[in-house]
């Protein structure tokens, strides 16, 4: 069966066409290939995510002290994925995003304090089924912006009915305060292709270091904190 030639001509630059007429069920097969990995990638996600909730309940009973606040789970969008393939020069295919890209399954996990972030993510890299692709530390190293968290490239198996597969994610380890600067510089910024002035960059350091200084103070307050509890007991 043949396509509506915009149809086509879409598919052709995507390099998803096949070099003769495409048929409709090679369109839904796919689709549904599709459709099937990223319900993987889900599947990644929801482990990751069980695997921080269970270390924050554990860290509860023990402390009586919850290390996350909140976790954020996202799934790449279809276009994305096509933008970042073709900016990176990778065929836009089902078997090149795998391998490609790491950031299909996106968990963000939200700390009150720095302490919280090292310590989960530590306790997260010693289970035994993950690996450890990558690890960028922007809390050590903030980048030139200013923006700060922890990312960690991870594998992490999904046992399915006939097989386990090891599918990758990104995880993001933030405080409240990085998590605040980032969602706002985010919206302002990242990734818009606005010519940002010098005034607006360093205003935007400014408030990072701000933060980082909130951080500091709080993490200051809360070993006091800890001190007096200690000693009441
Ligand atoms: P991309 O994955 O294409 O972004 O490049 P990369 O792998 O070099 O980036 P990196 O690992 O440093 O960052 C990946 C993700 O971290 C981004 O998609 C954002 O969610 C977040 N991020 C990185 N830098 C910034 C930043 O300056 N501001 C904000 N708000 N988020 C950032
Ligand atoms: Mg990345």
């Amino acid at each position: 069966m043949k396509l509506p030639a915009a149809v086509e001509q879409e598919l052709r630059e995507l390099q998803l066409m096949p070099p003769k007429d495409v048929s409709r069920e090679w369109v839904m097969e796919k689709s549904r290939s599709f459709l099937r990995i990223m319900s993987y990638y889900r599947c990644a996600m929801m482990e990751i995510e069980t695997k921080f909730r269970v270390l924050d309940q554990e860290h509860m009973l023990a402390y009586e002290w919850n290390p996350i606040s909140s976790i954020k789970t996202r799934l790449k969008s279809l276009p994305s994925i096509e933008k970042k393939l073709i900016k990176r020069g990778f065929p836009v295919t089902l078997e090149s995003m795998e391998q490609n890209l790491t950031d299909i399954a996106g968990v963000r996990v939200i700390c009150p304090f720095p302490d919280d972030v090292y310590y989960l993510a530590d306790a997260f890299l010693k289970q035994d089924d993950i690996v450890l692709l990558e690890k960028k530390d922007y809390i050590k190293n903030p980048k030139p912006n200013g923006y700060r968290s922890l990312h960690l490239v991870v594998e992490i198996p999904i046992f399915l009915t006939n097989e386990k597969r090891m599918m990758k994610a990104e995880i993001q380890l933030r405080t409240i305060a990085m998590d605040c600067w980032a969602s706002l510089e985010h919206q302002l910024r990242y990734k818009k292709d606005l010519p940002f002035d010098e005034r607006m960059g360093k205003e935007l350091q400014e408030c990072a270091m701000l933060s980082a200084d909130l951080d500091r103070r709080m993490d200051a307050l809360r070993r006091d904190v800890q001190k007096l509890q200690e000693s009441l007991t």
